[in-house]
């Protein structure tokens, strides 16, 4: 399973690195708005501190401005993938885009049409919104797996990022449903990373008894 950030925070994205489990980093005009900092310098940022690709998105609703908007973003940066709403619009500008070799992000996706309308458009990821989903009232493992059902019959290549997740729980499921991988926020992806007290106790416990082993095997 591969492990993107939903962030700009830069602390976060260095710890992941240092962990060696970082593939991308996903942000969205919220994520962008919220950090204050002027948005070009921020990219730059999230481009310099790993080596991944570095979603951004489109903030128009007609298509040519979306397609206008996408080539502006990928001629800052090549590593930049366009996230493109899956609006009609957007569907029609994500084949455009595609069309230009420009790689791109369907997102905002509550559904298994929508997947399969994206992926068929040529869109390299599609980025499913668990929480939102289940805040509906509707079940997201049962969409998840029928995109992956949907993909696997007609070899479509688009990968499925897991988006909105809130817990460490959703984040296991979708692992185990076997979806390409999951945008994590900074909170989940530190309580991922998180010490269990079972695993510390059982440290502790080794510890006590190396005390009693008689060794100069890591004396300097
Ligand atoms: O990047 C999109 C995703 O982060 C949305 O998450 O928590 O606003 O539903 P949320």
């Amino acid at each position: 399973m591969d492990i993107w950030l939903d962030t700009t925070n830069v602390k976060t994205i260095q710890k992941a690195v240092r962990v060696g489990i970082l593939s991308g980093v996903t942000t969205n005009p919220s994520l962008l708005a919220h950090n204050k900092k002027d948005v070009e310098k921020t990219l730059e940022d999230l481009l310099h501190h790993q080596e991944g690709p570095v979603t951004v998105q489109v903030v128009a609703d007609d298509t040519h401005e979306m397609l206008q908007q996408g080539q502006m973003l990928y001629s800052f940066s090549n590593r930049i993938i366009v996230k493109v709403p899956i609006t009609k619009n957007g569907l029609e500008a994500i084949h455009l885009l595609v069309r230009q070799g420009i790689p791109t992000m369907a997102t905002v996706v509550f559904h298994p049409r929508q997947a399969l309308m994206a992926a068929l458009a040529g869109a390299n990821y599609v980025a499913p919104y668990i929480s939102r989903i289940e805040k509906m009232g509707k079940d997201p493992w049962e969409m998840l797996n029928s995109m992956t059902t949907i993909f696997q019959h007609y070899r479509l290549q688009t990968k499925i990022l897991g988006a909105s997740l809130s817990s460490i729980e959703q984040v296991v499921k979708c692992a185990e449903i076997g979806i390409y991988g999951v945008t994590l926020k900074d909170e989940i992806f530190e309580k991922m990373i998180e010490d269990n007290p079972a695993t510390l106790e059982g440290v502790h416990q080794f510890s006590e008894d190396w005390k009693k082993a008689s060794s100069s095997l890591f004396s300097s």
